[in-house]
């Protein structure tokens, strides 16, 4: 599903979850341990600046989660103004944050389609001067955080929805053909000498087609000899998804042998249809563990859930109602997270 059918979905969300009981009134809240001790792996969390800032939510990411991705700080529109000028500030605050809690920090994202710096339309068509300022771009933000991340979506969302393969509309693509996703893993890597780094895409549990590409262009990635060092898939899903798409998705991306991250995990009740999907959503989150425990430990790079509690989510945003994550608005843990534990436990 693309975003804009995605979101334009959930403003029909009220209906769809009022007859499901949804919102974040769910069953009793549960008890559960450290989401953190009980995963033998890293359990991460989106997290924005002001969030820090507040007691409810900084005690919630303190004790459950060993990680966050900025949700928004270090993307383009917030690190570098109209004018070119880079605005480390956001960014910075977020990184100094999390380190002052003992979180560590994945990058999240040096190149994306949806997101080109202003400057860069008046160097559309001088392939030279692109690449060299496109090159200068990954370098500065990589090099910045370098030794301060412990991993880097390097390239997000370069795979079409529908089938037709790489995203050729963006001004990556047209000034440097696929070659961009080389050079910015190439670039990143020169600035980084260590940080893991991760092709990040979504709904790659949801359109086999879209995986393959994916993974295509993984391969490809290998075959250049690109520093890829993880693969990323989002898992924005809705609580209706079929049984078993999380699993195969996630076995046909460790079948490359790289680290895979789910990497902005959420289950949404608004996408799914009528009715009341919270089941759905304790079998999901039960089948991404499943899947990522039965991979060789080298490759499980972790579960980051994109928000802390409900109200947190991107998707309950505007007016938009839904309760796709482990906590809900009071920051108690939902059964959802009590299936997570439970799933764990194997
Ligand atoms: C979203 C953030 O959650 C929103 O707050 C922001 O307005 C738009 O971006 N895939 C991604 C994330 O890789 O960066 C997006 O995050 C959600 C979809």
């Amino acid at each position: 599903m693309d975003r804009r059918r995605l979101l334009a979905g959930l403003a029909a969300a009220p209906l769809a979850l009022s007859a499901c009981g949804g919102g974040t009134a769910d069953a009793a809240p549960v008890d559960i341990p450290p989401l953190k001790s009980a995963a033998p792996f890293p359990m991460g969390v989106a997290a924005m600046t002001e969030q820090f800032g507040e007691p409810a939510w900084d005690d919630l990411v303190r004790s459950h989660f060993d990680r966050v991705t900025p949700e928004w700080e270090m993307k383009a529109e917030a690190v570098v103004d109209d004018a070119g000028r880079m605005t480390w500030d956001r960014a910075d605050r977020v990184v100094s944050s999390a380190e002052q809690r003992g979180l560590k920090v994945f990058g999240h994202t040096l190149v994306w389609y949806s997101q080109v710096p202003r400057t860069f339309a008046a160097l559309e068509g001088d392939r030279r001067r692109f690449e060299l300022a496109y090159g200068e771009y990954v370098r500065r933000v990589a090099g910045r955080y370098a030794g301060k991340v412990v991993g880097w979506d390097v390239v997000n969302e370069a795979v079409t929805d529908d089938g037709s393969g790489y995203r050729a509309d963006n001004a990556w693509a047209r000034n440097l053909g696929m070659d961009y996703v080389r050079i910015a893993f190439e670039q990143a890597r020169a600035a980084d000498p260590a940080a893991p780094l991760f092709l990040n895409d979504y709904n790659l549990e949801q359109l086999p087609k879209k995986r393959a590409d994916f993974l295509k262009l993984a391969e490809r990635l290998l075959r250049e000899g690109a520093p890829l060092g993880g693969l990323g898939t989002q898992t924005h899903t809705p609580a209706d998804l079929a049984p078993g798409e999380i699993g195969r998705c996630i076995r046909d991306l460790a079948s490359l042998g790289l680290p895979v991250h789910v990497s902005e995990l959420d289950i949404s009740l608004a996408r799914a249809g009528l009715g009341d999907h919270r089941e759905g959503q304790r079998r999901l989150v039960g089948e991404v563990v499943e899947a990522v425990m039965a991979l060789p430990e080298r490759q499980r790079f972790g579960i980051t859930v994109w928000g802390a509690r409900d109200k947190d989510s991107w998707l309950v945003r505007e007016g938009k109602r839904d309760a796709p994550l482990l906590f809900d608005d009071d920051a108690r843990p939902k059964p959802m997270a009590a299936a997570l534990v439970d799933a764990l436990k194997g």
